[in-house]
């Protein structure tokens, strides 16, 4: 059965909003670290930001399922289940961008998504410092802060501006630039800004056309999926691994097959 939409979709936006009200506030004590690693950085605020997320929808929705980033479980399952197509899944990413964050950058961003079985249905990302909030349902526009938006009409990837991430492939088969690469010798101009949710965003409301990660994970994309989609954009997960890690393209709709094609040929598939 399909649920009411619009108590889904407050209840996203009042999540995301608590949470990220309350990075914000603990700017300050943006670096207490849990564990670092070479690359990334896990904070106490993450998991904070995740409590007080799930606190929000679990006062409304106590019987639904939530798959958060933070949660100790997350991501050491050796297969992601598959789930019935009835059941609602809440998906938090409490803050993407974790390490610009840390870092003081103001590009980071809470997002929550609801999926009905794999499907998103509703997802709110709220961006404190920026001051913006990009909702969307499945039955609905795209907004940023109340205003639909839409992607842009650019035609051709050499027209082009396509973010992408530093993909460090699990199996160290394909180098962690490539696909960076083969987008620099094709596209106006490749960005990495580090928080996919938001670079998703920028595609949704046309500041950019493109945007591809071969290594990110559900809870990074899962309302931002829906935000293009809905903004007349298209988006394709090109593959599903374990524990939720996922290769994500998404775009304007225009450039889609070319960036795909250069995107497979980076990662010797074509
Ligand atoms: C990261 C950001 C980054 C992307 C990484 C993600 P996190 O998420 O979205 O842009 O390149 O793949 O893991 O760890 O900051 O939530």
């Amino acid at each position: 059965m399909t649920p009411d939409i619009n108590p889904l979709l407050d209840c996203a936006v009042a999540a995301a909003r608590k949470a990220g009200d309350h990075a914000l506030a603990n700017r300050d004590r943006r670096r207490e670290a849990n564990s670092v690693s070479p690359h990334d950085i896990k904070l106490k605020l993450d998991v904070e930001c995740q409590a007080i997320a799930e606190g929000v929808i679990r006062n409304t929705f106590p019987d639904h399922a939530i798959l958060g980033e933070e949660d100790p479980r997350t991501g050491t399952a050796a297969e992601t289940p598959k789930f019935d197509p009835d059941t609602v899944r809440w998906v938090i990413d409490p803050i993407d961008g974790t390490v610009n964050f840390a870092h003081g950058l103001p590009r980071w961003c809470c997002s929550i998504g609801v999926l009905q079985g794999e499907r998103p249905v509703a997802g709110a990302i709220y961006a404190p410092v920026l001051g913006k909030l990009y909702t969307a349902t499945h039955e609905s526009d795209a907004m940023c802060n109340g205003e639909p938006i839409h992607v842009s009409d650019t035609a051709t990837l050499k027209q082009s501006i396509v973010m992408t991430g530093v993909d460090r492939h699990r199996d160290g088969s394909v180098p962690p630039l490539a696909v960076f690469t083969a987008l620099a010798d094709t596209v106006q101009r490749p960005r990495i800004m580090g928080v996919a949710a938001l670079d998703m965003c920028y595609v949704a409301e046309g500041g950019g056309d493109g945007y591809i990660e071969t290594g990110i994970f559900l809870w990074d994309i899962a309302a931002a999926t829906l935000i293009v989609e809905q903004a007349g954009g298209k988006t394709e997960i090109l593959k599903h691994e374990p524990g939720h890690r996922l290769q994500c393209l998404a775009s304007n709709g225009h450039i889609h097959a070319e960036l795909k094609d250069v995107v497979l040929r980076a990662l010797g598939h074509a």
